[in-house]
């Protein structure tokens, strides 16, 4: 940052210059440089209509739009002099529009405030960022598949309160995953359709003067309309709120799966191992692979709710229309996009990396009872009341426990001392293969069903 002291474009009403500790305190273009791309592609869209409602001549539209990609130029080969005299991105660029053209970029401001420009700014740049993590989610979702597909037979433990519960395939189980990931694009989908509305136009809070053409800039742009009331377009950041909102439910997936990683990667469990260019070792303990990734998935997931949090707390006190306030929007944001977009580049890796132990999986499934409710089921289906059926079950592990063998491995005589409608038909009951395939209902574990969801998936990644 240099020392430029051109703070006088905004302090005609002003007799002494921006206190140095204010200046710093109230810029921001530490941080809102990054949205000039689309601050440039506002503004050339804006001095088009401007010339085109005769504001500008067509020399002085052709000087600005000229200007104004020299200055995108610049600031992508960082050659562009920044300053915190100038505050923000959009002083910057005007600033130095004026050096460039002269006269002509001093007219580039007509008809606008810097309030609609920066609304603008940030939509456009949500609008490529929800875009973006939609294709992220949809390079996940197709990795989970190919995961599923090969997977779709594999019986592994299906848990309830991290307790064995039933037998499920490892397909099934990446097919939870797909549908929470398929569920997080579509809202940022969304969220990208209610986002995509033009603000300019609405100029400080009321509109302006000029004879603008809001349809026309808003076309230029890619909007689909234009924001309906001024005072709102200027004001609400409920979108970037909304995207954040998105972000966080997202995160929270990806948190939740991280945590069955790190869980699944520990040794008494040993249901997967990651790359070792996923973990780090221990600096005492030569033996660790620690499952570092996954751990900072799960923690940045903090951050990312604590982003919206801080969105959420911003916006609650403020009085129509803009306050100053809304300048804090953009840390938060940025913060959320740079942390999301990093995650799931790091989930997808995983994914694809991950290596599933099948003989481990099914193992502990056998281990753990699972097939418990099959057993009751069946009781059932023999004209047993369920809680008796539960019952009896109950007692049939307990007993198997204090054996240390599992349901299956006892003989159906043993069996039969708790039900005596156990017949030979129960092996088939007791087997994950067995309970596995019965639950073969849309949405169920059963292979077939799984294999068919599993093609259905790949299908629906293509339609979002
Ligand atoms: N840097 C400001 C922001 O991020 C731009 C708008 C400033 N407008 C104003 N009236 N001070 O919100």
């Amino acid at each position: 940052m240099t020392d430029r002291d051109d703070d006088s474009l905004l302090r005609g009403r002003f007799s002494e210059p921006t206190d140095d500790f204010v200046a710093r305190f109230t810029a921001s273009v530490g941080f809102d440089r990054r949205l000039y791309r689309y601050d440039i592609a506002g503004s050339i869209a804006h001095a088009r209509m401007l010339a085109r409602i005769g504001v500008l001549t067509e020399g002085e539209r052709d000087a600005i739009v000229g200007g104004l990609e020299t200055i995108r130029a610049e600031i992508e080969s960082d050659e562009f002099e920044w300053s915190d005299a100038l505050e923000d991105i959009h002083m910057h660029i005007e600033a130095r529009l004026t050096e460039l053209v002269g006269e002509a970029g001093k007219k580039l401001h007509t008809g606008r405030s810097r309030n609609d420009q920066v609304a603008t700014d940030i939509r456009l740049y949500l609008r490529d960022e929800s875009d973006a993590i939609a294709d992220h989610l949809t390079g996940v979702m197709a990795r989970i598949v190919d995961l599923a597909e090969r997977h779709s037979a594999d019986p592994m433990p299906g848990f309830t309160h991290l307790q064995i519960a039933q037998p499920v395939t490892f397909g099934h189980h990446m097919l939870a995953w797909f549908e929470m990931a398929y569920r997080d694009r579509e809202r940022f989908q969304a969220c990208r359709a209610r986002l995509n509305v033009s603000p300019l136009g609405s100029a400080a809070l009321a509109g302006t003067t000029f004879r603008i053409d809001r349809a026309d800039t808003a076309e230029a742009l890619g909007f689909d309309r234009i924001a309906e009331n001024s005072l709102d377009a200027v004001s609400d950041r409920d979108f970037a709120i909304e995207f954040c909102s998105c972000a966080a439910i997202a995160a929270t997936h990806l948190s939740r799966w991280c945590e069955e990683m790190v869980i699944w990667t520990s040794q008494p469990f040993g249901f997967v191992e990651l790359p070792d260019a996923f973990c780090t070792g221990s600096s005492i303990m030569p033996q660790k692979k620690n499952p570092d990734v996954p751990e900072l998935v799960r923690g940045k997931t903090g951050r990312i709710v604590g982003n919206l949090t801080s969105l959420l707390v911003l916006m609650k006190g403020q009085p129509l229309a803009y306050n100053r306030d809304n300048q804090e929007d953009k840390e938060p944001l940025f913060d959320t996009v740079d942390t999301l977009k990093d995650c799931l580049r790091a989930i997808g890796d995983i994914v694809a990396a991950m290596r599933p132990d099948t003989a481990r999986m099914r193992e502990a499934a056998r281990l753990g009872f699972a097939t418990a409710t099959d057993l009751a089921d069946y009781l059932v289906k023999k004209g047993l009341p369920f809680r008796d059926a539960h019952e009896a079950v109950g007692r049939a592990v307990q007993y198997a426990q204090e054996k240390g063998s599992a349901l299956s491995d006892l003989s159906v005589s043993e069996l039969r001392g708790f039900a005596e409608d156990i017949g030979e038909d129960v092996a088939d009951v007791l087997s994950l293969e067995g309970s596995l395939a019965a639950r073969d209902q849309p949405g169920g574990t059963a292979p077939n069903q799984v294999a068919a969801a599993a093609k259905e998936a790949r299908e629906r990644i293509g339609s979002g």
